[in-house]
């Protein structure tokens, strides 16, 4: 059996070697490209293939694929928005992904991010660089006087909630599907516009499906507590960033924590550092001092890796010897 892996990166290949040790009897393939409708054919001769990019998978990638006889394909991430569902369908493809490699990688770099903005540790940290240090007016808010507010209780949510109880915080939830432990503590609260009213901090932890595209906007923005700060490491299609730009200049909005943004793909995980910066909102973002931007690193750890890699490889393994993956994709 051979499984072929697209996108390989340097920091993933210990763990590739790792996992083809641990199955000697596999062929494993692999190439830094990504899988579009032209490199499909490097995965000739494989019965499944691994990936992960935030580029489509596209109804001709993956009709390139199924030409070769490949519709097993195993995501070394948890994002499924990516994929023409219709495409997937059509060509008879099994899907999986990894949704749990390490949701405290995700959660714990929301918390700190959100701890630096209220403590407004990286305006201290300019101010000091440039030779000024003086206390004020860089005062900083304590975690425990927030009143957290969790839209999304899965694992990430979940994880985070602990982290912000740790500091202190009182955390309060929102999910239309809610988790029974955290019901019976009495998290939750009735709906978002409860949420918006009593949270000092919102922090987004839901998948991006059309129902929550641009869930922060205007008119949500308006429903919250003054000086509110929002996180959002999840998707970014669930944040108007132009909301929260108004938000940020009228002082509404006091910090805003973004792994993640709406026009990300292709900008993301690139060198811009002799090359024109092709997005004017971004770069406005990225100087804001009680902005704290990050380019979707949230789940770049190496506990994370690991997982994405051994997770995927076992469960394309799975597929191909005709067993049961461990994460099957359902559309
Ligand atoms: C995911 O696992 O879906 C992530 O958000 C990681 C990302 C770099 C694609």
């Amino acid at each position: 059996l051979k499984i072929f892996a697209y996108a390989i990166r340097e920091d993933e290949k210990p763990f590739v070697a790792q996992w083809q040790e641990d199955h000697p009897e596999i062929e494993v393939q692999f190439t830094d490209q990504l899988l579009n409708e032209d490199t499909a054919k490097l995965a000739q001769g494989a019965d499944g293939v691994v990936v992960f990019q935030q580029l489509e998978y596209t109804q001709k990638t993956l009709k390139a694929l199924a030409d070769l006889g490949i519709n097993k394909m195993s995501l070394r991430n948890v994002g499924v928005d990516n994929i023409d569902q219709a495409a997937a369908k059509k060509y008879n493809f099994q899907i999986t992904n990894v949704p749990v490699y390490s949701p405290n990688a995700i959660a714990e770099h929301a918390a700190i991010q959100t701890a630096n903005v209220l403590r407004q540790a990286t305006v201290m940290e300019q101010k000091v660089q440039a030779g000024d240090l003086r206390w004020a007016p860089t005062i900083g808010r304590e975690v425990r006087d927030q009143v957290v507010g969790v839209i999304g209780t899965g694992h990430i949510g979940q994880v985070f909630m602990k982290i912000m109880e740790g500091f202190g915080a009182k955390v309060i939830a929102y999910d239309l599907f809610r988790n029974p432990d955290l019901e019976a503590k009495g998290y939750y609260v009735d709906s978002l516009d409860d949420l918006y009213a009593q949270a000092d901090v919102i922090s987004l932890h839901v998948p991006d499906v059309p129902a929550n595209v641009h869930m922060i906007n205007d008119e949500s923005i308006a429903k919250m507590k003054d000086d509110v700060v929002i996180v959002n490491v999840s998707r970014g299609p669930l944040v108007d960033t132009d909301a929260v730009i108004r938000g940020l200049d009228s002082g509404k909005v006091a910090g805003f924590v973004l792994d993640t943004y709406e026009n990300e793909v292709g900008i993301f995980n690139n060198d811009w550092r002799k090359k024109e910066f092709p997005d004017a909102r971004l770069a406005d973002l990225i100087k804001r001092p009680n902005v704290a931007l990050t380019p979707h690193t949230a789940f770049y750890t190496t506990h994370a890796v690991e997982q994405m890699v051994i997770q995927a490889f076992d469960n394309n393994l799975l597929m191909i010897e005709g067993k049961e993956a461990k994460t099957p994709v359902k559309f």
